[in-house]
């Protein structure tokens, strides 16, 4: 089966984040094929990196990182869904990404962001940045929640239409496909 996680990274109280990554969630837990986790940074609540040799070394000292590295090791694709704070991502994710290296490699990586208009998309921006670096596959699917507030109803739920659903299967139909193809190449590099 192939692994795909999901990784919530707001851990505010209030957080509107766990909406889009239930929904997304939801949606992927249909899709024949792959095995889906949601991944709560607020529940997970790794403390700030602790480690004192850099993870690029893969020696970890803490039980928490060991832990750690056994999720996100075992995954074959993301999708990181992300708050947009002062023009980037959330440092609960930063910290999160900073504690691994090896366990993102060859992984591909898609994206749900929300924000005001520019619906987080210089978040994105700045996690295709760091994708690079971690040797990861980012795709060009993503899901863009503009102005999300707007669209709340009464009871402060989002209104997911149609069209979302449909951009969310395209996300998910490409991240399983690089997710499966980079398994295989995985397994040539050993
Ligand atoms: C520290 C902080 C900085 C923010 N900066 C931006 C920003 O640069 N762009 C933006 O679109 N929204 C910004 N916002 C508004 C957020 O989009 C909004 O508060 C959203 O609900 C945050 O996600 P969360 O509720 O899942 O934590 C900011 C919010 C916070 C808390």
């Amino acid at each position: 089966m192939t692994k795909i996680k999901i990784l919530a990274g707001s851990s505010r109280p209030g957080r509107f984040n766990i909406q889009p990554a239930t929904w997304i969630y939801n949606i992927a837990k249909e899709q024949e094929g792959i095995e889906v986790e949601l991944v709560d940074l607020q529940e997970l609540a790794l403390p700030f990196l602790d480690e004192a040799v850099p993870p690029s070394m893969g020696q970890y000292a803490n039980e928490h990182t060991t832990a750690w590295s056994q999720k996100i090791g075992e995954a074959d694709g993301f999708i990181f869904v992300t708050p947009e704070y002062n023009h980037s991502y959330s440092a609960v994710l930063k910290n999160a990404i900073d504690y691994l290296f090896k366990e993102w490699n060859y992984k591909p990586v898609s994206f749900v962001s929300y924000g005001s208009l520019a619906g987080g998309s210089r978040a994105v921006e700045h996690l295709r940045g760091i994708a690079g670096e971690l040797k990861m596959y980012d795709l060009r699917e993503q899901i863009m929640l503009p102005a999300y507030w707007e669209h709340l109803n009464e009871k402060g739920e989002y209104q997911f239409t149609d069209r979302h659903k449909e951009s969310a299967k395209d996300l998910l139909s490409s991240l399983s496909f690089w997710a499966e193809e980079l398994k295989a190449s995985r397994a040539k590099l050993g």
